[in-house]
């Protein structure tokens, strides 16, 4: 069930797209994808970034709404990536005088996605360790490079020990999608950041020393409940360590008979034992998922045959 509720001040204003073919034009969505964006209303109020173009009427709607007549003071920019900062120029249009709130990598390429004329006087650089004082709310700023692009940052507001993770903790699927976190999650981990575990260990490492109560990110549930879950899960992939027991075998072949050759193999390994053999069929399955099960078993292989 959809559950966008977080406190009385710090409000959803995101919007699923359940319609999308391919999510970055590359990935099969079934169940499709959020686009998450918050809003936290205080002395000052800052929007937690934009949402991709798809929804930008959408998202305008929930953003009125929330604003229920007060102008925003702050953007916080924590991804240029399009489907978080398209409507970056939207804002600027609409707001004239808000600020946009973003590390010294996010100006530099700001430029290469909007043609902002006084970007220099509506800027507010941060860097990590910073703190924009809201009223009540306070965002404390951590740098999170290549989790997933360079300028990535994550903000904690301390006074509801909130984590907003940008992409980090994301999942594909639809707010109102009923299923598993962590198969959906681990296949976009590992498509979209698995080669970045190294920077992804250090954030954890950040993090561990907040007291954090809920996390939000970017795309996927708002995570309230049983938090040491989903930051072991990030722990175990982003130190690339086994997560379940078991071979993984994926098959192309041409004729049919190298995937053959692959099922006589799956048998015996379950006749002399093994306790999960998965045989992928590369040819027709999603590659996504060849990725993610590469990295979650213990033993994986790979056959290529031509005949
Ligand atoms: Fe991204
Ligand atoms: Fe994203």
């Amino acid at each position: 069930m959809k559950d966008t509720i977080i406190s009385k001040n710090i409000k959803y204003i995101g919007a699923d797209d359940k319609d999308i073919d391919l999510f970055e034009n590359q990935y099969i969505v079934p169940n499709g994808v959020s686009y998450n964006s918050y809003i936290i209303i205080d002395e000052k109020i800052a929007i937690m970034d934009t949402i991709d173009k798809r929804k930008t009427n959408e998202w305008l709607q929930n953003l009125e709404e929330a604003l229920n007549g007060r102008l925003p003071d702050y953007l916080i920019i924590s991804h240029l990536e399009p489907d978080h900062a398209y409507n970056i120029g939207t804002v600027v249009e609409k707001y004239p005088n808000i600020k946009l709130v973003g590390n010294n990598k996010t100006f530099a390429f700001l430029p290469q996605f909007f043609d902002i004329e006084d970007l220099e006087q509506r800027k507010v650089v941060v860097k990590d360790g910073d703190i924009l004082d809201l009223g009540e709310h306070k965002l404390h700023f951590i740098m999170a490079p290549m989790v997933h692009w360079p300028e990535v940052m994550m903000e904690y507001e301390e006074s509801e020990k909130i984590l907003f993770s940008a992409d980090g903790f994301g999942k594909f699927g639809t707010l109102d999608t009923d299923e598993d976190w962590d198969c959906e999650a681990r296949r976009y981990y590992f498509n979209i950041v698995g080669k970045y575990g190294v920077q992804v260990q250090s954030v954890l490492k950040k993090a561990s020393s907040l007291d954090i109560k809920m996390i939000c990110p970017l795309h996927g549930p708002i995570l309230k409940e049983n938090l040491s879950h989903y930051i072991g899960k990030y722990d175990i992939w982003s130190k690339y360590e086994v997560e379940s027991d078991g071979v993984y075998i994926a098959s192309a072949s041409i004729h049919g008979n190298t995937y053959k050759v692959c099922e006589e193999l799956k048998n015996i390994l379950e006749e002399k034992g093994a306790s999960k053999v998965v045989l992928a069929d590369l040819s027709k399955e999603d590659f996504a998922e060849a990725i993610e099960d590469c990295f979650r078993y213990r033993k994986s292989s790979i056959c290529f045959g031509y005949i």
